[in-house]
């Protein structure tokens, strides 16, 4: 990308809000982010992790947050903020203390993922793409999350909650305004948006064998195919030859 900027072919995503340079973020997370920095042989292939750091410490990709990556990487802000703004798990507005994503994608919106998504809204009084006035919850139309043998499917901090219902949902964001401990579905514990970006920039929190790898309806194919006796097809010998 030498010599040239970067321009985005999305203009309508947004932009970094850069009025609001309100920061948390120290040394320690610059020392931080040199440690992501030298995980690969080249630096700026740590941009995408250094970028869930800046939320993880300022709840958002902050002006601070993209000036600072640039430092670490020797690259411009003008590309951090390219990369920050392609994406949707990049946020540019602050997100609330819980990330809430209802999936509406074809299946899960066949399956109630529309009006789930009408429910949680009204139930917050916010729309997708904002966030409560207390900061406690934001909410996000989220695409297909290959969880679609569940449908249909929440996220919450990016953790699964399957089979949804306006109901259950209810009784999730009760627990979650009230600081009970909650959850997913497939057993993780639900923390916060900010300590899930925080792993997800690649520091464990040690939580990540919590709850099965798979089970139920993913494994229902799985539990036919030893039952009658299927196997898959042995791969060709050159493709054997080529692993
Ligand atoms: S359509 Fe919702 S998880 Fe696939």
């Amino acid at each position: 990308m030498s010599g040239h900027e970067f321009q985005s072919f999305f203009p309508e995503s947004g932009t970094v809000d850069m009025a609001d340079t309100s920061t948390h973020i120290t040394e320690a997370t610059l020392v931080e982010m040199r440690v992501l920095a030298d995980r690969y042989p080249q630096a700026r292939s740590a941009l995408l992790p250094m970028l869930h750091l800046v939320q993880s410490v300022d709840g958002r990709v902050s002006p601070r947050g993209i000036e600072a990556c640039a430092e670490v990487l020797g690259i411009t802000a003008a590309q951090v903020s390219g990369v920050a703004t392609f994406y949707t798990m990049y946020k540019r507005r602050p997100a609330g203390e819980h990330h809430i994503g209802v999936c509406t994608t074809a299946l899960c919106a066949v399956m109630g993922g529309d009006a789930l998504l009408e429910h949680v809204s009204d139930s917050l009084g916010v729309h997708p793409g904002e966030t409560t006035a207390d900061g406690k919850f934001s909410l996000e139309a989220v695409e297909c999350n290959a969880a679609c043998d569940f449908a249909p499917v929440m996220m919450v901090n990016w953790e699964f909650m399957d089979n949804m219902d306006p109901d259950k949902a209810d009784l999730l964001l009760d627990d979650l305004a009230h600081d009970r401990e909650v959850h997913s579905t497939r057993g993780a514990t639900i923390t916060s948006w900010k300590e899930a970006e925080r792993v997800l920039a690649g520091f464990p929190d040690g939580r990540a064998d919590e709850g099965p790898a798979a089970a139920g309806a993913s494994l229902a194919g799985l539990a036919i195919a030893r039952e009658r006796g299927w196997r898959a097809p042995e791969a060709p010998v050159r493709l054997k030859e080529e692993q």
